[in-house]
């Protein structure tokens, strides 16, 4: 294991242990204009809302809705990349029904808890998770229809290993459909900024790089199926919510997260990435 990468995914679980104790803190979801519901903007239906617990959607993360794209069938297994507090996995139970299964991996305990919390409010019997790695995923070879993620795999040290693990666990055929944050020339300055590797930002790469690494994994048929651009006002709401703290103890704070904000304008977007295990 690769001490750095263990420190990174160190600093990003007690992040997410603490935000999901203040579930108004900011996340990647974070991403959303200051009005109106993050999980509408992230591409969840009321429908599909009224479905789960109603503590849930305030205690997502996420960056987009991949459900939305994926073909989910009765019977199928689901796992969930980085499940969180689990709004993606009691949407997939729904979809596989009793005789389907859903399993969500995360690394963080107060998520798993909190998880376990929600699966039990909705009991939903077709639901665990474990506790792992996504980078070394706790789920045998070839057994998974679908993998999922919602605004995860960026905050990974070590995403080659996490699309090899995908291609691992899909069974021949089976499709991986994630929503995550893309980014594009990044000023090398932010990059350093351990609140925006956190906040989803400094550890997300380009669509090419996304697709080239899933390619090289041995997925096929990468593509881009959608993606969600945040506008400047919303980039500003985010860059306060993920600076302010990190940079609350300086007078300049606000003249700088402005500059940041203008400058991670039209470099930072959400995107569902498609991609096939072959037959
Ligand atoms: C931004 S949150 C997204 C949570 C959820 N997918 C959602 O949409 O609300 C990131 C989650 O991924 C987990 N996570 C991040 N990196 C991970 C890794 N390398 N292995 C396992 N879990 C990880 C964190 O603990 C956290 O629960």
């Amino acid at each position: 294991m690769n001490g750095q990468a263990q420190e990174i995914r160190n600093e990003v679980s007690r992040d997410y242990a603490q935000r999901i104790a203040a579930p108004n803190g900011c996340g990647c979801g974070a991403l959303k204009p200051q009005s109106g519901p993050l999980a509408t903007l992230a591409g969840y239906s009321a429908e599909q809302l009224a479905t789960v617990p109603d503590s849930i959607a305030g205690s997502s993360f996420a960056c987009g809705n991949p459900l939305a794209y994926a073909g989910v069938r009765e019977g199928d297994v689901v796992l969930d990349l980085g499940s969180g507090a689990g709004l993606d996995l009691l949407l997939a139970a729904r979809m596989v029904g009793p005789t389907g299964r859903v399993i969500g991996v995360d690394m963080t305990d107060a998520m798993i808890a909190r998880a376990n919390e929600n699966i039990r409010a909705a009991k939903a019997g077709n639901v665990e998770v474990r506790k792992g790695l996504i980078e070394e995923l706790p789920v045998e070879d070839g057994s998974v229809d679908w993998v999922i993620s919602n605004c995860v795999i960026n905050l990974s040290p070590e995403k080659e290993k996490v699309f090899a693990e995908i291609a691992r666990v899909l069974k021949p055929g089976g499709t991986m459909l994630v929503s995550d944050i893309m980014a594009q020339d990044l000023p090398a300055e932010l990059l350093t900024i351990p609140a925006l590797y956190t906040s989803c930002i400094a550890g997300a790469i380009s669509e090419e790089a996304y697709l080239s690494g899933m390619a090289q994994a041995g997925l096929v048929e990468g593509r881009v199926l959608d993606r969600l651009i945040y506008d400047a006002q919303q980039i500003e709401g985010y860059a306060e919510a993920a600076l302010g703290e990190a940079f609350a103890a300086t007078a300049e704070i606000s003249g700088r997260i402005e500059s940041y904000a203008r400058e991670l304008t039209g470099k930072i977007w959400s995107a569902k990435v498609y991609g096939r295990k072959p037959l």
